[in-house]
């Protein structure tokens, strides 16, 4: 090849397209799960997609709230219901989509009575407390702190405990929730209401 030669070949290859390379690459996987007793699904979901992007962005469901995004705060816990009868909060930020195929589980949007318009027409007990007791003031840490509570009363139904022992029980079951507004004696108060105030969940309650 002559220099001439030469320097059009260079020429043209520099003036071709480059090559498309994503740096990531989604590998599309069938997703099915129940969503607050819905079945959701089968869809594709790119594997490795994270939960509480799956529920804002293919389930519709926006009121779980994205915090620290690192499994800290847990504000974006759902409720994962087993089938043993148990419940747990799973915090969405750090557990792939995936991880819930084929399993059940309960979001904020679920814990409402709702009429056939899918209007609410009466919130959990313990949604109504936190109003009474105001709570919370933005409001973005409530959709994790109604699952913890939840998950609360819902064992205490199971294991009933001592009345001495209510002030640690919720301590430790809201422990790990984080409140930017610090509204923890508010939630705390709420909640401890709703434990001495539903039959069954202290056993010597007076
Ligand atoms: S957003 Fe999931 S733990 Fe903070
Ligand atoms: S009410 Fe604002 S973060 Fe808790």
């Amino acid at each position: 090849m002559t220099l001439a030669q030469s320097a059009a070949s260079a020429a043209s290859a520099s003036a071709a397209a480059p090559a498309e390379r994503p740096l990531v690459q989604y590998r599309p996987k069938a997703l099915k799960l129940t969503i607050n007793g819905k079945a959701v699904g089968p869809m594709q979901v790119p594997e490795g997609l994270m939960m509480i992007d799956f529920l804002h962005e293919y389930a519709g469901l926006t009121g779980s709230r994205l915090g620290c995004g690192q499994g800290v705060c847990h504000a974006c816990v759902v409720i994962l219901d087993k089938p043993d009868g148990t419940s747990e909060e799973l915090r969405t930020c750090i557990t792939g989509a995936h991880f819930f195929d084929g399993r059940s589980i309960r979001t904020i949007e679920g814990h409402a009575k709702r009429n056939e318009a899918g209007e609410v027409v009466e919130l959990a007990p313990i949604q109504q407390k936190f109003l009474e007791h105001f709570s919370f003031q933005c409001g973005y840490c409530t959709p994790g702190f109604v699952n913890a509570a939840t998950v609360l009363i819902e064992r205490l139904k199971r294991e009933p405990i001592a009345k001495a022992e209510v002030e640690s029980t919720i301590l430790a079951a809201l422990d790990s929730h984080i409140c930017r507004c610090t509204g923890y004696v508010r939630y705390y108060e709420a909640v401890k209401e709703v434990v001495m105030s539903t039959p069954g969940l202290v056993k010597d309650a007076a």
